[in-house]
């Protein structure tokens, strides 16, 4: 196979990375691949592969869920979109009311996928000042953090190979450490400690908004805080009344074990970003779920204080009928987020005796480790060599430099799971020796 004359895939280089794999279709966790695809030391019978990763984390339950299907199947021969603006419609309106519940946050506003979704929160959030007349202009955010590839989104995100290019574009944001922990850290209060005092720091400054991952940062390799360290963030934001975001693009519906991360972690947010597992990652669509006293602060008679924020494909009616199907998935069997940090476990423990692997971590649907070789960044291409050694046995993973993770969609069955672990155990020993 050779790449395709007329398309161009994300972050991918076409001068290092092999050419993508062609799919034919896919069902549960499987994803099979089309005849024509070399797949080098598989045994050629195999062409399924296990999405382990859940197609960067938006297949929730599972490919191919028939009742999603079916929802959507329905829907189009209803009514497949219309203009949000002057118009609105029964699977809008019912999704609003179910997130509304789910999160405490009593608006949600539509958008396109988990970078607009964070767009939006931020222009609300830098709005809503604005439209009292307030002077606070400072955006907090951390170390590590990513939001997406949009440009706001790129620099509420820290600075890195992804924002290099267009560094001078981005807006200042004022960034404070990241207290990641791991499986045995003894060290994580004294860090904890550091960063609350760089956020004391920080909020002598009139603030407008704090944006965070809550307890898991996604991209930046999997890194987990401890809720008291969220806890304590909030407390302090409330206390000088800033505005806090929660981006629950990747954490959202289940991942972390509980609905959202926010609830695991104890907090109320006053905005959440929410893309990826919305739809239970059949279509892409965001929301951005905002507090009544923040969606007040924009009604007026003054027309300068409407929110200009709108996108051609706002609430399509697909999407919120996909979306509606899921939550009634996750919410008649929380089990199936909630029970799923248990099967890590037992895998994770086993992988703990290698030498190799360091800094065990574990959250809900997430699990994940970094790899003792060589630089700890994103470009470390051990990452690559092991996603090929996996990939030849049956198991698709991406990891994040040297940092292995699996997020699997909430059907992969225990004999799947356990052929994940064992595909890394065995591409350990492969990029080890
Ligand atoms: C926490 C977080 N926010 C925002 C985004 C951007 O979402 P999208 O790729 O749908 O624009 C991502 C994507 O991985 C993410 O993990």
């Amino acid at each position: 196979m050779a790449w395709h004359p007329h398309l161009w895939h994300p972050t991918t280089q076409v001068a290092l990375h092999p050419e993508p794999l062609r799919v034919r279709c896919a069902k549960g966790c499987l994803l099979t691949l089309d005849d024509s695809t070399p797949l080098e030391g598989s045994p050629s019978s195999s062409r399924e592969l296990i999405d382990a990763i859940s197609s960067w984390w938006v297949t929730l339950h599972g490919h191919g869920e028939p009742t999603i299907a079916a929802a959507i199947a329905d829907q189009a021969t209803q009514l497949e979109q219309v203009i949000f603006a002057n118009f609105s419609h029964a699977p809008a309106e019912q999704l609003a009311s179910r997130l509304a519940a789910h999160t405490g946050l009593d608006r949600l506003f539509f958008s396109d996928n988990g970078s607009t979704a964070v767009e939006v929160a931020l222009k609300i959030a830098w709005q809503w000042w604005r439209n009292q007349g307030s002077e606070r202009r400072q955006l907090i955010a951390f170390e590590g953090a990513y939001h997406g590839d949009t440009f706001g989104a790129m620099a509420l995100g820290d600075r890195s190979v992804f924002t290099d290019p267009y560094d001078s574009l981005l807006f200042d944001v004022c960034r404070i450490p990241w207290p990641h922990t791991h499986w045995g850290d003894a060290t994580v209060e004294g860090r904890e400690q550091v960063a609350l005092a760089a956020l004391d720091q920080a909020l002598t400054t009139p603030t407008a908004a704090l944006i965070v991952e809550p307890l898991i940062q996604g991209a930046s390799g999997m890194r987990l805080v401890r809720p008291e360290f969220l806890r304590a963030v909030a407390a302090r934001l409330r206390d000088c009344g800033a505005l806090l975001i929660a981006d629950e693009v990747m954490t959202g519906f289940g991942r972390t074990g509980a609905l959202f991360a926010s609830q695991l972690a104890g907090i109320q947010p006053d905005l959440i970003a929410l893309s990826k597992g919305l739809t239970g990652g059949f279509l892409p669509m965001g929301g951005t779920m905002a507090s009544e006293r923040l969606y007040q602060g924009f009604i007026s008679t003054e027309p300068t204080h409407t929110f200009f924020h709108g996108h051609s494909f706002t609430a399509n009616p697909l999407g919120c009928a996909a979306a509606l199907a899921s939550l009634d998935l996750l919410e008649a069997n929380p089990e199936a987020f909630s029970g799923f940090e248990a099967r890590h476990r037992k895998h994770l423990e086993h992988l703990q005796e290698r030498k190799a692997v360091q800094r065990l971590r574990c959250l809900g649907t997430m699990a994940a480790f970094d790899l003792a070789v060589g630089d700890t960044d994103y470009l470390n291409p051990v990452g690559r060599q092991l996603q090929r050694h996996c990939l030849e046995r049956g198991v698709y993973l991406r990891p994040l430099g040297n940092v292995v993770y699996l997020l699997p969609p909430l059907c992969i069955s225990d004999a799947q799971l356990a052929c994940c672990y064992g595909a890394i155990d065995a591409a350990i020993d492969a990029v080890t020796n």
